[in-house]
């Protein structure tokens, strides 16, 4: 057996019923009794139970099937046959075999407490497990990308190092830039509008850096912003594209990827059925559920883990609270001229308590509201905004300013919410966390 040797994927195989193939790939189980090895060998298409006879292959084939770990690397000829006990119904009985890496003693067994999967997080991806997620997670970064492309955004890409920020109110990370103090971008909004011009509909898709010490089960300090930004939508539009945005996700997963599914206990059913509209709740009406609901939250006050998950409980598909009041919004969102206490903007939250997934806003476009928020900011929060760092994005406004919106998608979380995960940091390869930052 030669490691150039022509390969099929292990779900080929299955389908190659007394044909000899030859697969390759690593050992995820293995026994041996009675001079016959019984290995799993997996591939990225799939698994496979091969059978190995001492009395059929060479004795340095045996050898090196019998010394190997789990997790070796393996090429493998054989014969697959219908067999009901073989995990998948068919098993290869193997002609010939190379252990391309023995290696070590793979560190995983099972029972293994999550802190430990953490700290092996690299070798903790390949299982089944892992291997799900970071299928779905490609997919869903492809079913974004594509949907965006067919209505006409284009990608761009910001930088994310930058000198100011702070505009969403959460802490950001400092980097010692040449004796300059700058930050790890929070959101790629500012840059996005400085793209509408340019071509109208963009969308960025990047890490976003948070510097919360918020220990949630959906916070990463790191993770994947998808912040699209369009001329000329307005609220309500703003809104009606997200609705279609994230059904056609949870569509295409649903249509796409039903397996993967199946592997988390998610009906893919449940996730063909999000369909616009959305249920939609002002803050106000969605303060008078919460309080109904036994919580103590008052006007002002923003929304916690908690109360997503009251709001949310019973839901089939998420629902968006709009209308906040402009004290917890960023300055850029313009004030809501039938209810002047608050600001035009929305949040999306996941049912089931999956919680914020999205937020968005109209911008403020022309310079004089800007200027005149600005000084209501400053003056309600007793804090000076630095208008020579926002001096470009302020800039904006001076030429050829058209009304637009944006909103920015929290990638881990939808993944979070669409396969029913209980931790955001399995939806990403290695989270970063407030208490690590390894692998
Ligand atoms: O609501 P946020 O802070 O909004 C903004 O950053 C806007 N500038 C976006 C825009 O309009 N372009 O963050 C947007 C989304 C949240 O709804 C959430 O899904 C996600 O980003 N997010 C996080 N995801 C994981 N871990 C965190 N610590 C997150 N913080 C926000
Ligand atoms: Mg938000």
């Amino acid at each position: 057996m030669k490691i150039d040797a022509a390969v099929v994927p292990i779900e080929k195989a299955h389908q190659s019923i007394g044909k000899e193939v030859t697969i390759r790939g690593w050992i995820y189980r293995k026994r041996s009794s009675g001079g016959k090895a019984f290995v799993v060998l997996r591939d990225v298409s799939g698994t496979v139970q091969c059978v190995v006879d001492k009395a059929k292959v060479g004795e340095k084939e045996w050898k090196a099937i019998d010394d190997a770990y789990l997790e070796s690397s393996a090429i493998i000829k054989g014969v697959p046959k219908k067999d009901e006990r073989a995990p998948g119904g068919v098993e290869l009985e193997v002609q010939d075999l190379l252990i391309v890496h023995s290696g070590e003693q793979f560190p995983i067994t099972e029972y293994q407490s999550a802190e430990f999967l953490l700290d092996v997080r690299h070798l903790w991806l390949r299982s089944q497990r892992m291997v799900n997620i970071m299928k779905a997670r490609s997919h869903m970064f492809r079913y974004a990308r594509d949907f965006l492309d067919k209505n006409g955004f284009f990608e761009i890409t910001p930088p994310l190092i930058t000198n100011a920020g702070g505009e969403t109110g959460s802490s950001m990370f400092e980097v010692e830039y040449f004796g300059q103090k700058v930050y790890l971008t929070e959101s790629s909004q500012l840059y996005a509008e400085a793209m509408v011009p340019v071509l109208e509909k963009v969308y960025s898709f990047a890490p976003s850096f948070r510097a919360e010490k918020s220990r949630t089960t959906k916070h990463l300090t790191e993770y994947w912003h998808l912040e699209p930004e369009a001329a000329y939508f307005d609220n309500k539009k703003n809104m009606e594209f997200q609705e279609k945005f994230v059904s056609n996700i949870a569509n295409t997963l649903a249509k796409e990827d039903p397996e993967i599914l199946k592997y988390f206990e998610v009906d893919p059913d449940k996730l063909a059925k999000i369909k616009p509209p959305f249920k939609r709740l002002t803050y106000e009406q969605a303060l008078k559920v919460l309080n109904e609901k036994g919580s103590k939250k008052k006007w002002g006050d923003d929304f916690g883990v908690e109360d997503e998950r009251l709001l949310t409980e019973h839901e089939k598909a998420p629902i968006f609270v709009y209308y906040w009041p402009k004290e917890i919004k960023p300055f850029y969102m313009p004030i809501n001229p039938k209810d002047e206490r608050t600001v035009l903007c929305a949040d999306m939250l996941a049912p089931q308590g999956h919680g914020e997934i999205i937020g968005g806003s109209e911008r403020i476009w022309k310079l004089d509201d800007l200027m005149e928020r600005l000084a209501e900011v400053e003056m309600a929060q007793g804090v000076k905004f630095d208008r020579k760092k926002y001096s470009w994005w302020i800039d904006l406004r001076k030429y050829g300013s058209v009304p637009h919106s944006g909103f920015g998608l929290g990638m881990e979380r939808v993944i979070k919410w669409m396969l029913n995960l209980d931790h955001i940091r399995d939806a990403i390869p290695f989270p970063r966390l407030i208490n690590r930052v390894a692998p």
